[in-house]
């Protein structure tokens, strides 16, 4: 486990080196995806066609899903998890919250995970069963922490029917907690939650590259993870926090939830 995590640091750094070095002053939109405003740049490809060279070159057979790049199937059992820029709107506009994300899975188990917060130098890791870490310093959640007093990142998809609906949880939501963050990357408002720089995250529809690495490193660090009414993240809501303030949450949510596409 413990050379799983150490190759996704490698790769996540030098992921990282490489958009640092060649980020331009102003980003170009190379294309868009979902909307309008789910865009994607040459370097969100080069990175990721980066990552995916030196899984290939290091552990030949290995799986990869990519945000980018789709599903390429192997026969090892072992699955990385890539989204090469999470954040990618912070990374057009200079804004300092984007990072590397990489989950390796293990027979369908995340089992390693690291997200690099390249403008900030912050690198999280953690492998499972064995912590959650940041500069050496093992992490820990927020706990104890009443809904009321509860400081939330969230984060909005781009497509607008849900965005609808996003605003008129956040409206619910709102009223009944300290506050609201919505930092631009899903992959590090998971490590803002280990790190306790939140007390909770919740978004309706991320997907498996925006949470894989970020989910593993805020678990580890003690925090719950999970959907609504005991599924998976992802399937409804992606929602995170110490266990307390998990169900606290959640059922806050919960009649919120009417189950419609969006
Ligand atoms: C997005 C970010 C954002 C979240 C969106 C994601 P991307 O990922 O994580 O914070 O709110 O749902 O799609 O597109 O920047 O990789």
């Amino acid at each position: 486990m413990t050379d799983y995590l150490a190759l996704a640091e490698d790769i996540a750094r030098e992921a990282g080196e490489m958009l640092l070095a060649k980020r331009p002053d102003r980003p170009e939109v190379l294309a868009v995806k979902s909307s309008p405003t789910d865009v994607v740049t040459a370097l969100d490809r080069a990175a990721e066609e980066l990552i995916r060279a030196r899984i290939a070159a290091a552990r030949p057979g290995d799986a990869v899903l990519g945000e980018e790049g789709g599903d390429t199937p192997g026969g090892s059992g072992v699955r990385w998890i890539v989204d090469p820029i999470d954040g990618t709107v912070n990374f057009l506009y200079g804004l300092p919250d984007w990072c590397v994300s990489l989950a390796v899975e293990v027979d369908g188990e995340v089992v390693a995970g690291v997200v690099n917060v390249v403008p900030r130098g912050e690198v999280f890791t953690a492998s499972r069963g064995s912590g959650a870490y940041l500069a050496g310093r093992r992490l820990q959640c927020n706990t104890g922490v009443p809904l009321p007093q509860a400081l939330v990142a969230t984060g909005f998809g781009y497509e607008s029917n849900r965005r609808e609906v996003q605003a008129e949880v956040l409206a619910h939501v709102l009223p009944r907690v300290r506050d609201i963050r919505r930092y631009g990357s899903a992959a590090a408002d998971l490590c803002a939650v280990a790190a306790g720089r939140v007390d909770a995250y919740y978004e309706r529809g991320v997907n498996t590259w925006d949470h894989a690495a970020g989910g593993l490193i805020a678990v580890e660090a003690g925090a719950r993870l999970g959907g609504l009414r005991g599924r998976e993240p992802n399937s409804d809501l992606t929602l995170c926090a110490a266990p307390d303030l998990f169900d606290a949450l959640h059922d806050m949510l919960l009649p919120l939830d009417p189950e419609r596409d969006a």
